[in-house]
């Protein structure tokens, strides 16, 4: 069997350059992230990773939340954790891939992504790896775009294939199955408004937790 196409880090060591204009954050990567802040407040978590956490706008942002002891931001762009280093010196980062977290099992007591995991070319094998990082108990917080249907799914796993940077974005309920498949029990599902084409192309945060 061929092993699955995954995307190149060339392309996130380019858009770490534009990644942090102020437009961009504002209209696209903030709201989720303003979600993933509430969800994790609501859970009272300690020790938090952040996977594929790009420049470390999210990371930073964890790193002050009261109560928040130790966060991690890991990712496999060295130009994403450069950004990220200049962004907030001080801050713990990791170069890692998502498949194989560099990482003891039980580490963690939150696990989040926002808009990565569909660059993740084997995402049960991420789900297995964000299990095993969590202590029971703990919350997995992941935001990517669920196309509203699988024809869409579909088009765009092809046309990012034939461009080279494959991803696979899932529909909501086909998110849901993988997560539940890969053992935790799924606490919501909710659409964050942002831009660029939120009805066609909803991001979804999906908050779900590893039963004890
Ligand atoms: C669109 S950015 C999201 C950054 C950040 N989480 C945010 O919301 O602003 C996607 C990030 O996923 C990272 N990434 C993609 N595949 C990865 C993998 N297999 N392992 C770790 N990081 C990965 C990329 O380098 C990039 O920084």
């Amino acid at each position: 069997m061929s092993p699955e196409p995954r995307p190149d880090p060339w392309l996130f060591d380019l858009w770490s350059r534009f990644y942090d204009a102020p437009w961009v954050q504002r209209l696209t990567y903030r709201p989720v992230q303003d979600a993933v802040l509430a969800e994790l407040r609501a859970g009272g978590a300690t020790r938090v990773l952040d996977v594929g956490c790009g420049t470390g706008l999210l990371t930073r942002r964890i790193a002050r939340e009261p109560g928040v002891e130790a966060v991690v931001g890991c990712d496999f762009s060295t130009g994403m954790l450069r950004r990220a280093a200049h962004n907030a010196p001080g801050l713990l980062l990791a170069r890692g891939d998502a498949l194989q977290l560099p990482f003891a099992s039980g580490r963690f007591d939150a696990v989040v992504s926002t808009e990565a995991f569909h660059w993740f070319p084997d995402p049960d094998a991420a789900l297995a790896e964000f299990h095993r990082v969590l202590a029971p108990h703990g919350r997995l917080l992941v935001a990517l775009v669920n196309p509203r249907a699988e024809w869409l799914s579909g088009a765009t796993r092809t046309l990012s294939r034939w461009l080279g940077e494959p991803l696979r974005w899932p529909t909501r309920d086909r998110l849901r199955a993988r997560v539940e498949k890969a053992g935790f029990r799924v606490e919501s599902q909710r659409a964050v408004f942002r831009l660029p084409a939120p009805w066609v192309f909803p991001c979804v945060l999906t908050a779900a937790e590893r039963p004890g």
